[in-house]
C-alpha cells in the first residue's frame, strides 16, 4: 500500500496542467462499443480508474492500445457479461450496460461499486433500459438486461442522474427512433459525451440542457476524439494555491466549467483571474467564510466539497457545506478535526468553525475527494502528515506527488514497509 507524507506549511507558486477529465473519459471510453471500426480518444488521464475502464473493455472483447494518453479501441466483436472482479472496484463501469445492451441485445453486469459516499443505486439507469423495451432481472449479484432491439422512449429522470443521462444516451444513439430524456445532467462531460457520439455520426441534440433529443441511427463509425480537461482536477488545484496561501496558475482548463468554483473563491476574498484557458489565484490572507450547496451542474459540484471543507476549515469565521447529491459525503471531517479543524456534521450540512491553523497528523483517506481534501489539509498545516489509503486519490488525480513538488511543495509517497524519510525526495 501506497501513502503520503507532507511537510506542510508552505505557500505553493507556479503553474500546473490539467489532464484530461476522468469523468468525461470513462463514458467516451465506454461509449467507443457503440463504434465500429477504430475510435481514437485523446488526452486521456493517466488514472487508476481508466485503467480500471480499459481492462474491462478488454475484457468484454474490445481491443485496446494504450499509448499513455492516447487509446485506440476496435469494438467489433463483444461479449455481454462484465467480469465482477473490475465492475465492483468502480461504479462508472455500469456505463459499459448501455453500449452493451443495444449492441448484443442483452447485457449482464455485476451490480457496481466504487467509492463508500452514499448508496448510489442505479434505478435511474434501469428505468430508463425498461422505457426503451428492455427486460431487466437480478441474479447472482448481476444485473441482466434484454432487449432484441431497443426503440426510443420519453424518459423523465428523477434527478438529474450524470451516469444514467450519459447510459441512456449511449443506449438510444443505436435504438429505433427517437428518445427525449428530460431533466437530464446537464454536466460538461454529458456534453462532451454527446459531442463524441455525435462525431461518430450519433444525432444527439441537448446536451447541456435539462432536455436531451437523441435519434437512433444503425451504426456509428470510428472516430477521432480529444477528451476536454478536468474541472474537478483544476479546482482542487486552485484550492491548493488557496489553502496555503500561494500564488497558483493553472493551466489547461475551460474557466466556463468552474463558475460556481471561481465564484466561492472570489467570495472567499481571494483574487482569481481567469484567462482563456487558465484560472490563476492569488491567496494573501484566510479565507472569510462563505455558505455552500452542492448542486447538480451548473451549481457547485459535489466534487469540490471536500476539498472546499478543508480549505474553510481554516476560514475566518463558520462556513455551512450543505451536502445535497450524496449522503455520505463527510468522511473526512473526523480526520480533519485529529488536525485541529472544527467541523460538526449536523444532518446534511457540515458546520465549520474556522481555526488560525491546522496541525499534521496521521490521517486516513476514505475515498476520492475526502483524499483530496486531506492532501490539501496537511499542505497547510504546521508539521508532517502522513496520510494512508492514497490508492483512492490514484483514482482521480495523475501525477500529483509530482504536480504538487512543481509547485514547491515538499510531498512525496511511501509504501508501508518503507522508512517515509527514504522516499522523500522533495
Ligand atoms: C458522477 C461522477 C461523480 C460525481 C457525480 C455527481 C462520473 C464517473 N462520476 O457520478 O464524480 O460526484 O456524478 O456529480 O462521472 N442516483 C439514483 N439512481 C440512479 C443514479 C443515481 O438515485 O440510478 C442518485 C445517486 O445516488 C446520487 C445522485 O443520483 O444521489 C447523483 O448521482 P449521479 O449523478 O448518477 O452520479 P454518478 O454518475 O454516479
Amino acid at each position: 500500500m501506497k501513502n503520503l507524507v507532507v511537510w506542510g506549511g508552505r505557500p505553493l507558486e507556479g503553474k500546473v496542467q490539467c489532464d484530461g477529465a476522468k469523468n468525461a473519459a470513462l463514458p467516451i471510453l465506454a461509449g467507443s462499443l457503440l463504434t465500429n471500426g477504430v475510435t481514437t480518444v485523446s488526452a486521456v488521464p493517466d488514472l487508476a480508474d481508466v485503467q480500471t475502464m480499459l481492462a474491462l473493455l478488454a475484457s468484454i472483447g474490445a481491443e485496446v492500445q494504450d499509448s499513455g494518453g492516447q487509446v485506440q479501441i476496435s469494438a467489433n466483436r463483444l461479449v455481454p457479461t462484465a467480469p465482477y472482479d473490475l465492475v465492483r472496484k468502480m461504479r462508472a463501469s455500469f456505463l459499459v450496460m448501455g453500449p452493451l445492451l443495444v449492441r448484443c441485445g442483452k447485457a449482464s453486469i455485476p451490480l457496481p461499486g466504487g467509492c463508500a459516499i452514499g448508496q448510489r443505486p442505479v434505478d435511474l439507469h434501469l428505468k430508463g433500459f425498461e422505457a426503451m423495451g428492455a427486460s431487466i432481472s437480478m441474479g447472482n449479484g448481476f444485473i441482466n438486461a434484454s432487449a432484441p432491439r431497443l426503440h426510443g422512449a420519453e424518459i423523465y429522470l428523477d434527478m438529474p442522474s450524470v451516469g444514467a443521462t450519459e447510459n441512456i444516451i449511449m443506449a438510444a444513439c443505436l435504438a429505433h427512433g427517437d428518445t427525449v430524456i428530460d431533466n437530464a445532467a446537464q454536466e460538461p462531460e454529458v456534453v462532451d459525451l454527446a459531442n463524441f457520439l455525435n462525431s461518430a455520426g450519433a444525432k444527439v441534440k441537448g446536451a447541456g440542457t435539462s432536455r436531451i433529443r437523441i435519434s437512433g441511427v444503425s451504426e456509428l463509425s470510428g472516430t477521432a476524439y480529444t477528451i476536454i480537461p478536468d474541472r474537478i482536477e483544476a479546482a482542487t488545484y486552485l484550492v491548493a494555491g488557496a489553502i496555503t496561501s500561494g500564488k497558483v496558475l493553472v493551466e489547461n482548463v475551460i474557466p466556463l466549467h468552474l463558475k460556481s468554483v471561481l465564484a466561492k473563491l472570489s467570495e472567499c476574498g481571494f483574487t482569481v483571474i481567469e484567462g482563456y484557458k487558465s484560472v490563476e489565484i492569488h491567496a494573501g490572507s484566510r479565507p472569510k467564510p462563505v455558505s455552500i450547496k452542492t448542486l447538480p451542474y451548473p451549481g457547485f459540484p459535489t466534487d469540490v466539497q471536500a476539498p472546499f471543507a478543508a480549505l474553510c476549515s481554516l476560514g475566518q469565521g463558520t462556513t455551512i457545506i450543505s451536502e445535497t447529491i450524496f449522503e455520505n459525503r463527510f468522511g473526512y471531517s473526523e480526520e480533519l478535526r485529529r488536525m485541529g479543524a472544527s467541523i460538526r456534521i449536523e444532518g446534511a450540512n457540515a458546520v465549520i468553525e474556522g481555526v488560525n491553523s491546522l496541525t499534521g497528523a496521521k490521517i486516513q483517506a476514505g475515498d476520492l475527494r475526502a483524499g483530496a481534501a486531506l492532501c490539501l489539509a496537511a499542505l497547510a498545516a504546521q508539521g508532517i502528515s502522513y496520510i494512508t489509503g492514497i490508492e483512492h486519490l490514484e483514482r482521480g488525480y495523475s501525477r500529483l506527488t509530482e504536480k504538487l513538488r512543481s509547485l514547491g511543495a515538499r510531498i512525496s509517497s511511501f509504501d508501508d514497509n518503507m522508512d517515509h524519510a527514504s522516499g522523500f525526495r522533495g
